[in-house]
């Protein structure tokens, strides 16, 4: 699974594929910045950051960013857009523990297996340490694991969805959530966010 994931998000990286981000996910990284703003925090790790889309504002707000993902060509592109993405997988981060104050992952859980989850969050949490925020955005819905074919040719990737309790429970292994919110749905699907406090 992971190998069809990497080929896929590889494959993506080369032709380029992935879009500028929404308006809607602007937004709750310009709230996640007043958050971190607050409480004094100077650095966030990002977890399965694709090409860096969402480090481009990061960095631009003055953090010190570090991206980590699966793909290479992700960080050969983040390169070029003068963000830094270091590849690894999410479920052991080639980050030193504690050196990041704060912790992001968007649209990447749901490629992890239900039972996958659980260590990943303490990988997770593990590099940004006690006390850290981490703010995680995924699709989710109805239980059901897809392998999808439809995008690009040749390639596969998992959609793990779940339902945002089962979301939240899994979260709760690594902090506490201090809140929840589902975006309007695209496509049949919900797009959870979640707050955790490691
Ligand atoms: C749908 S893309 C989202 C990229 C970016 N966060 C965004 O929202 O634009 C999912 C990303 O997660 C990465 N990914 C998937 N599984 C991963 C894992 N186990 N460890 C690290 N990255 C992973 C993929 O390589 C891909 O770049």
């Amino acid at each position: 699974m992971r190998a069809d994931l990497q080929s896929y998000y590889e494959r993506e990286a080369k032709l380029e594929l992935r879009k500028e981000l929404r308006s809607g996910r602007l937004g709750v990284r310009e709230r996640y910045l007043e958050l971190l703003a607050a409480e004094g925090r100077t650095s966030v790790v990002d977890f399965g950051s694709g090409p860096g889309h969402d480090g481009e504002g990061f960095v631009a707000a003055g953090l010190r960013f570090v991206g980590v993902d699966l793909a290479h060509g992700n960080g050969l592109l983040a390169a070029k857009a003068g963000v830094a993405v270091v590849q690894g997988s999410i479920t052991a981060p080639p980050i030193r523990h504690g050196i990041f104050e704060a912790g992001w992952s968007m649209s990447t859980l749901m490629h992890l297996m239900e039972h996958q989850v659980t260590a990943a969050i303490s990988a997770m949490a593990g590099a940004i340490g006690p006390g850290a925020p981490m703010m995680l955005g995924m699709w989710g819905g109805e239980r059901a694991d897809n392998l999808e074919e439809d995008q690009i040719d040749g390639e596969r990737r998992l959609f793990s969805l779940r339902p945002v309790e089962l979301n939240r429970r899994l979260l709760e292994t690594g902090g506490t959530v201090e809140s929840s919110e589902i975006l309007p749905s695209q496509n049949g699907r919900e797009y959870q966010l979640f707050l955790l406090r490691v």
